[in-house]
């Protein structure tokens, strides 16, 4: 009996139902070449049902995302919505919840892509971020006091563990030992500042670098200011990089900009014994709603990322070389509405070539 697969299709709000579609189209395409099978069950999650309802993710949605095999997620967002609510209701509740404790996002300039950076192409931009994506600044501790007073206080706290601190170092050895390129992991923190919590990442990166698996993996060391400077300098000095939660956040959009920006870059929430979910790295876009004309590049990539995880390798490569023909032959843009295509279109290109 083929494999079959059961999906949790968050289209979202904005323009996530117009890639979250075209994603589809192209998963559904190399299924049938390779003998599996995708089962969507759709959630109506986001701004117009919080709107409609006042229900964000009602927990008995939030069981039934514990029992797929993945979840796919088009964009949380909606500008009638007060910053926040959606984005830690929706989509951080479900990182934290179902401890998708990493947040992987490679950064690879594909063929015919523009780069904001000068000289650079496709030979200087293909790495890996691994963001920490259960702790330090997201887990929401501190709080506010005085408020509202002239003397008010606020804090919040990075708080990391070192069991939280050693699950993600491990994934990122692992992950650079089995990219099998130069074989180097770069940690990025601020240790010359926070000398608490940069520390100890500093030192569990070192305990676990020694281990006799480990030792062939070049351990490297940026401080995150100093990574921001290099990204755009020499890019092509990366392998995989791994950083706390909000470091990753920052530095993952200044990535996604060096390969072409929002229309291509996508990521991938993992548990590693769990279940992860998938989106492209753009928001909900308000205003090329219905259009039309949004790129679905990156909710396309980040099909293939799923399908990546689950353990279909040769349709993710496929749906990988399918996008980089479209790229380079094709697209004249992967900005909205100067692809010289229409969104559907774009995903109708990629799913004739996988
Ligand atoms: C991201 C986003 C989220 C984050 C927001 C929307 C909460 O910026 O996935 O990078 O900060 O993690
Ligand atoms: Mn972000």
């Amino acid at each position: 009996m083929s494999k079959r697969y059961r999906i949790a299709v968050i289209p979202g709000d904005g323009t996530g139902p117009e890639v979250i579609r075209e994603g589809l189209k192209v998963l559904q395409a190399v299924s049938r070449k390779n003998g599996f099978t995708i089962e969507t069950v759709f959630y109506d999650l986001g701004g117009e049902r919080y709107l409609r309802t006042g229900e964000v993710l009602p927990d008995s949605v939030l069981a039934e995302l514990k029992t797929v095999d993945a979840i796919y997620l088009g964009a949380i967002g909606h500008p009638d919505v007060k910053p926040g609510i959606l984005e830690k209701g929706i989509l951080l509740r479900i990182r934290f919840e179902l401890d998708q404790y990493i947040n992987l996002r490679p950064v690879k300039l594909y063929p015919g892509v523009e780069t904001p950076l000068k000289d650079k192409g496709p030979e200087h931009v293909d790495f890996v971020v691994i963001r920490e994506n259960s702790g330090g600044i997201y887990t929401g501790m501190g709080g506010l006091t005085m408020a509202g007073t002239s003397n008010e206080v606020a804090t919040q706290i990075m708080l990391y563990t070192r069991p939280v601190v050693e699950r993600c170092l491990r994934y990122a050895f692992d992950y650079t030992k089995r990219r099998n390129r130069k074989k180097m992991l770069t940690l990025v923190h601020k240790t010359n500042v926070l000398t608490y919590c940069g520390d100890l990442w500093w030192r569990v990166f070192n305990a676990i670098g020694e281990e006799p698996a480990y030792r062939e993996i070049r351990r490297d060391y940026n401080h995150v200011d100093a990574c921001t400077m290099w990204f755009v300098k020499q890019p092509e000095w990366y392998d995989v990089v791994v950083t706390e939660n909000l470091f990753g956040d920052i530095i993952t959009d200044l990535a996604a900009i060096i390969q072409g920006g929002l229309g291509i870059a996508a990521g991938g929430n993992i548990n590693p014994t769990g279940v992860s979910m998938f989106e492209p790295m753009g928001g909900s876009a308000p205003k090329y709603t219905g259009q039309n004309v949004i790129n679905p590049l990156a909710a396309i990539s980040a099909g293939g990322m799923m399908l990546e995880v689950l353990g279909e390798t040769a349709a993710a490569s496929a749906i990988e070389q399918a996008i980089q023909q479209v790229t380079g032959t094709k697209i004249k843009s992967m900005a909205a509405g100067k692809m010289g295509y229409s969104t559907s279109q774009v995903g109708d290109l990629v799913a004739e070539r996988v």
